[in-house]
């Protein structure tokens, strides 16, 4: 017997809605990948080492849902942010479900730009940050240093840029990881590296305890970059120095989640480390 398109689709319409079509992907991804309290704490902590003064002026880059520049601000009363990004959805989402739940005096120090981090014009601040890999999305030498360079412009003198990177010898995989939270899992997807220009193409998935799923959630179309040819992009592009913070070992394989400067690292199959570039 033949099953009509229309049945099929008043079956569904009818059905309970499943886990996955009552979650919310930009909470799921806050959830999975990001912490912007440790991300802050490395950023005040970091500036004040190097500089011996507290970090006031934040740009946030690629923000999207922007609680990185959130965070930033609930810190202390003298803080600013700005977050850009170029997609609408996202920052409306931010503003939304994170800055509505900022006090009025927190949200007056915030200013969310909807543009593209290569052209977007801001006053000078303290510290760029560009977080969770999003630069990888420059795939050229000479965009990568367009970017650098803007970024480089837009630093008070004494400003510094801080950006994140991850590596060892399964970035290079076509494979995929799944993590366990209490609600979901979170699959993330190396589905394809191209050895001879370095791009890969990735994608966050996310299951539920009842079986339903949120296929490719978020999509990357990055080059992975390795970090000294990061450095000496940085270097090229007119930064004084530049640094690698590597996570400790928390002693059971994984990371302790402390950054400290380090000229060598270590092979390890999966690191994430902070790249610290003083202008
Ligand atoms: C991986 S998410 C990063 C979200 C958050 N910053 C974090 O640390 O998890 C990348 C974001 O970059 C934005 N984006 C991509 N290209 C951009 C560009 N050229 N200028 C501004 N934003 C961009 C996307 O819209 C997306 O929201």
């Amino acid at each position: 017997m033949a099953v009509r398109k229309q049945d099929v689709a008043e079956q569904v319409a009818r059905r309970a809605p499943t886990m996955a079509d009552l979650a919310d992907r930009h909470e799921l991804y806050e959830d999975s990948v990001q912490n912007v309290e440790e991300e802050c704490e490395f950023v005040s902590t970091t500036f004040r080492e190097i500089r011996g003064r507290d970090a006031h002026s934040f740009r946030e880059d690629f923000c999207g849902t922007a609680s990185a520049s959130c965070e930033w601000v609930r810190q202390g009363p003298e803080r600013s942010a700005f977050g850009v990004d170029l997609e609408p959805e996202v920052l409306a989402w931010g503003r939304d479900n994170r800055l509505n739940r900022l006090t009025d005096e927190q949200r007056a120090r915030l200013v969310l730009l909807e543009s593209d981090v290569m052209t977007v014009e801001t006053p000078p601040v303290d510290v760029v940050g560009a977080f969770n890999f999003s630069y990888f999305i420059f795939k050229s030498r000479a965009l990568m240093k367009q970017y650098f360079e803007s970024v480089y412009r837009s630093l008070k003198d004494d400003g510094v840029f801080i950006l994140d990177a991850f590596g060892g010898y399964e970035a290079f995989e076509e494979m995929k990881e799944k993590t366990k939270y209490e609600n979901f899992s979170y699959i993330w997807d190396q589905a394809k590296y191209y050895p001879v220009t370095g791009e890969m193409l990735c994608h966050i998935h996310f299951k539920f305890p009842d079986g339903s799923k949120m296929k490719k959630a978020f999509t990357y179309d990055w080059r992975l970059w390795t970090l000294p040819e990061v450095r000496e992009m940085l270097e090229e592009s007119g930064f004084r120095k530049v640094t690698v913070y590597w996570e400790g070992d928390d002693g059971d394989g994984g990371g302790d989640g402390v950054f400290t400067p380090d000229d060598k690292g270590e092979a390890d199959a999966g690191w994430i480390a902070y790249i610290v570039a003083e202008r």
